[in-house]
């Protein structure tokens, strides 16, 4: 082999390795092998993206209407369009095989430092955010998580701002990915129904969010690490909206919230002080069961009908 041809394939491996670094193949939480596109033609790769954040007008997504479903099950919709990849898939030999110098902090049992540096990183944009503007742009241009790569849009909020009533789901599924916007999906419109029946609307008097900004990809739950990682950004958002309630939607965001391990069949229902270290004073918390469970099970809801209805005896609160 030639000098040249064999630093052109060096070249071709680095690339590839980085291209499939950079669309979350280096992350061993997903069980499911990730179909990331039908056909080998370059042709096919969505367009370069300068960041996690951006979107691409007219970019042609292929996600189902069904939104992602908390600790649910919910069906999963494919994968939509991919951040692209950073580097050219033909790239010379004069060139430098890892353009790519953005600082990118991967997950990886190998690499036991990067959590830290991610964390660290989240830790200085959430404290130095004194607006929630300042917040949405540090969320927006944060890129040190695999999922900020493989995801088409941030996902930062909804809602009023002023609201006294901020809600807090688990994270994006592929509807919000694709419009930018929390609970826009199929779960997300029962519990828009639901609210309104007590006088709770997105359009006047409610703000909300997810524990993380991004899809994690396949609609996997989001990992320990990535919440842990986020946990200063989520502390912060709840600090600048101030809210009188909170209601944390799904046993992800109440366990993890509310930092214990009671899962939700215990804390639904039942009110709970949140604090964090931003906060001055707890806010009053009542963790929900998400909508798409309740989709998925409809005896429930019918059993809560029949017991505010008298029918059934209420149940003992837990301890
Ligand atoms: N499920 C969530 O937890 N959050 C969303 O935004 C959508 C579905």
């Amino acid at each position: 082999m030639s000098q040249s041809s064999s630093r052109t394939s060096a070249l071709t491996i680095a690339q590839t390795l980085q291209w499939q670094a950079d669309m979350g193949v280096d992350t061993t939480v997903s069980n499911e092998p990730q179909k990331l596109r039908q056909s080998s033609d370059s042709s096919l790769l969505p367009p370069a993206r300068e960041r996690c954040g951006a979107t691409n007008e007219g970019e042609q997504t292929n996600a189902a209407s069904v939104s992602r479903g908390g600790d649910t099950g919910e069906q999963t919709a494919p994968p939509p369009s991919r951040s692209a990849p950073r580097l050219p898939l033909q790239g010379g030999v004069g060139e430098s095989p890892l353009p790519n110098t953005q600082p990118l902090v991967k997950i990886t049992p190998n690499n036991p430092l990067a959590p830290a540096q991610a964390a660290a990183q989240v830790q200085k944009l959430a404290d130095e955010a004194t607006t929630l503007d300042d917040l949405r742009t540090a969320i927006t241009n944060f890129t040190s998580l695999a999922i900020c790569k493989t995801a088409t849009n941030v996902v930062f909020s909804d809602g009023q701002p002023h609201a006294k009533v901020m809600i807090i789901g688990e994270a994006p599924g592929a509807d919000e990915d694709i419009q930018g916007k929390p609970f826009v999906g199929q779960s997300g419109q029962l519990m828009d129904k639901a609210l309104a029946c007590i006088g709770l609307t997105r359009e006047e008097n409610l703000y909300i969010s997810n524990t993380l900004f991004w899809r994690p990809p396949g609609n996997r739950k989001p990992t320990p690490e990535e919440l842990t990682i986020c946990l200063p950004f989520i502390n912060k958002h709840i600090a600048l909206i101030k809210p009188n309630y909170l209601l944390f939607v799904g046993g992800t965001s109440a366990s993890f919230l509310l930092q214990t391990k009671t899962g939700i069949t215990k804390l639904h229902g039942t009110w709970q002080d949140y604090t964090n270290p931003y906060l001055e004073a707890p806010i009053p918390s009542f963790p929900l069961y998400h909508p798409s469970f309740l989709l998925r099970q409809p005896m429930l809801k019918l059993e809560e009908r029949l017991t505010e209805s008298g029918i059934l005896p209420q149940k003992e609160q837990a301890a």
